[in-house]
């Protein structure tokens, strides 16, 4: 059968709502060029998981402490034919290596607007502690495709958030989340499938 939906394989580390919203968008019909092959948790235990089990898609665990971690998951790629990779609440950081290998687009999503509170450490919760500390009255999402640096590649989307003058980090992480983060990983995540898909057909090829 022929099939116009790239395959995409999302990376989680915790709760997995960002994971949630893409499923919810491929339900929707907002997310129609790409399709939720493969979940990969680095970690035991994440909720991540069963959000995805739940919604019927294959998911499992590699532990991030296998020194054959970043080859295990370049391998389930292979397996999947797996062409687009999302970072989704993923907290380690792949190794140079890793991205050069692996070939295909990753996206990352990221919880505030880099280049602001960004780069190896700032993760999580970290970003909007960080955030209230500095006082600004701005901060968001970001979604970005994933380059040797961290935090450092292209970016695709942004939306700012308020901060409000009584915000605490788990007030602001809510909002950015709900605001920001769930609105723009799908749409970037539909933009970058699209324009795949578009550039396989001008080429010719089918894919299967
Ligand atoms: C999200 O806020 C995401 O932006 C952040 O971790 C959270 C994961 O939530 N990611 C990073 O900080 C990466 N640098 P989720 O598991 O519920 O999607």
């Amino acid at each position: 059968m022929l099939r116009d939906r790239a395959k995409v394989a999302v990376l989680v580390s915790g709760g997995g709502s960002n994971l949630q919203a893409m499923l919810d968008a491929q339900e929707s019909g907002k997310l129609k060029s790409g399709q939720i092959e493969l979940v990969i948790a680095d970690r035991p235990g994440a909720y991540a998981l069963e959000r995805a089990q739940k919604a019927g898609v294959k998911a499992f665990e590699i532990n991030r402490k296998d020194a054959e971690f970043e080859d295990r998951v370049l391998k389930a790629f292979d397996e999947h034919a797996i062409e687009v990779v999302v970072l989704a609440g993923f907290l380690t950081i792949l190794s140079p290596k890793f991205i050069k290998h692996c070939g295909k687009p990753i996206l990352n999503v990221h919880p505030s607007l880099i280049p602001s509170f960004c780069g190896a450490g700032m993760y999580g919760l970290k970003v909007h502690e960080a955030a209230v500390k500095r006082g600004v009255k701005l901060t968001g999402a970001t979604i970005h495709l994933v380059d040797a640096v961290p935090d450092g590649g292209p970016i695709l989307l942004q939306k700012a958030v308020k901060v409000q003058k009584n915000d605490s980090p788990e007030s602001l992480q809510r909002r950015v989340m709900e605001q920001a983060e769930w609105v723009i990983l799908p749409k970037a995540v539909e933009m970058v499938c699209r324009t795949m898909n578009r550039e396989r057909k001008q080429r010719g090829e089918a894919s299967f």
